[in-house]
């Protein structure tokens, strides 16, 4: 369990649900770890569990919202400063508005404008910084958390959240190519549905949870530690011939 030696990655979004578990997980695996979230409690009790699961100086937090470009570029002119300038970051955090994004003629502008700050323009923001700060040091690895919604006409129930998702997977691509050549890769992971904080509407309703889970081959929800490996892969020099792609953890949803 050491594939991510003497690598520092940021995650945001890491003080819940696939960015915790995957936190973790890199700590496990040797990483020293930084979970940036907007919530700065929580961040802080996720890098406290972190250490003391990992060691002394295995986890920071960073409280950032990722849809402020003053706070972004903050926190990375912080962790430059600790010397803690990240050679990962998982541009993951994302919220989907159960209740109020819907199919399009019943989506507020105000809701599709939440949606849009932070999953699109926030991970646009988290990616040109982490690119910035990747440019001066020599390269590094990108992942972008995706969805199948962005793949298909399947989450036409949640237009802002589809259509963001969408978004972030041509920022996969069209990130990648353009910094192949300065040692940037940039790849998106996209978990099917993964029982967390943010799908307690979901889960809750053993009706619609049912609906969904016979939807995926694999027959079960999927869970955040489901995520964790292929964040790994992509982190670590295993995947160094990998960039601009997609990567269903998804129990086989996406082949159907
Ligand atoms: N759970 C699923 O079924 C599922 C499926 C596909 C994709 N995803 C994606 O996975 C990612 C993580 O989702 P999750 O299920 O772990 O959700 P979660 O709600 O458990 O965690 C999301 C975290 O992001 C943080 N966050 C939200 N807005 C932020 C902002 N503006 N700035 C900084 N932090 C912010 C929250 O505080 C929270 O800690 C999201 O991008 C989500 O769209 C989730």
């Amino acid at each position: 369990m050491s594939r991510l030696t003497s690598r520092t990655a940021l995650i945001t979004g890491a003080a819940s649900g696939i960015g915790l578990a995957v936190a973790s997980r890199f700590a496990r695996e040797g990483a020293r770890v930084v979970i940036a979230d907007r919530d700065s409690g929580a961040a802080r009790t996720a890098a406290e569990s972190i250490t003391a699961e990992s060691g002394p100086g295995t986890a920071r937090a960073v409280t950032v919202d990722i849809a402020d470009e003053a706070a972004v570029e903050s926190a990375f002119a912080e962790l430059a400063a600790a010397d803690w300038t990240p050679d990962v970051v998982i541009a993951n955090a994302g919220v989907q508005l159960f209740g109020q994004d819907a199919k399009i003629a019943e989506v507020d502008l105000e809701v599709w404008q939440r949606t849009v700050d932070v999953n699109l323009t926030g991970t646009f923001l988290t990616v040109k910084h982490a690119v910035r700060s990747m440019l001066a040091t020599g390269g590094g690895s990108i992942v972008i958390t995706g969805s199948p919604t962005g793949l298909s006409g399947e989450g036409n129930d949640f237009t802002a959240y589809a259509t963001t998702k969408a978004g972030l997977h041509g920022l996969t691509r069209t990130v990648a190519a353009a910094y192949a050549a300065d040692g940037i890769r940039v790849n998106a992971v996209i978990p099917a549905y993964t029982e967390t904080p943010l799908v307690t509407t979901i889960s809750d309703d053993p009706e619609e949870r049912s609906a969904i889970v016979s939807r995926i081959p694999l027959g079960r929800a999927g869970t955040p530690q489901d995520v964790e490996g292929i964040m790994v892969f992509l982190a670590s020099d295993d995947s160094a011939f990998a960039t601009g792609s997609l990567f269903a953890v998804d129990g086989g949803m996406t082949a159907l």
